[in-house]
């Protein structure tokens, strides 16, 4: 089973499967990773789905669309390899992917 792990601002890891075909952010609210809201319900509107993909995996995470990144844009916490989760469709030979969540999405 291919896994992510999720680890929020202060270092606590969270470990989900990745279904093939679903958001990342589907991935964090399915199995209650804290600190991923999605409140838009994944729309790229609501910014509260953002993730720091570590920088070795961004080229295979890929780049923000467009829509995306407006929404990205006015996030004062962006960083370089910045993506909404509810914008990354998983996949399965992901395994050992790692996102870190910003310091005020707790
Ligand atoms: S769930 Fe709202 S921007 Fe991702």
């Amino acid at each position: 089973m291919a896994v992510v792990t999720f680890v929020s601002h202060d270092g606590e890891k969270h470990e989900a499967p990745l279904e093939e075909g679903c958001s990342l952010m589907q991935v964090a609210k399915n199995n209650a990773i804290p600190g991923i809201d999605g409140d838009c319900g994944g729309e790229a509107a609501c910014g509260t789905c953002h993730v720091i993909v570590d920088p070795a995996w961004a080229d295979k995470v890929g780049p923000s669309g467009p829509v995306e990144e407006e929404m990205l844009s006015m996030n004062p916490e962006r960083q370089a390899t910045s993506r909404l989760s509810c914008q990354i469709k998983a996949s399965e030979s992901w395994d050992g992917l790692t996102v870190q969540l910003p310091e005020f999405q707790m």
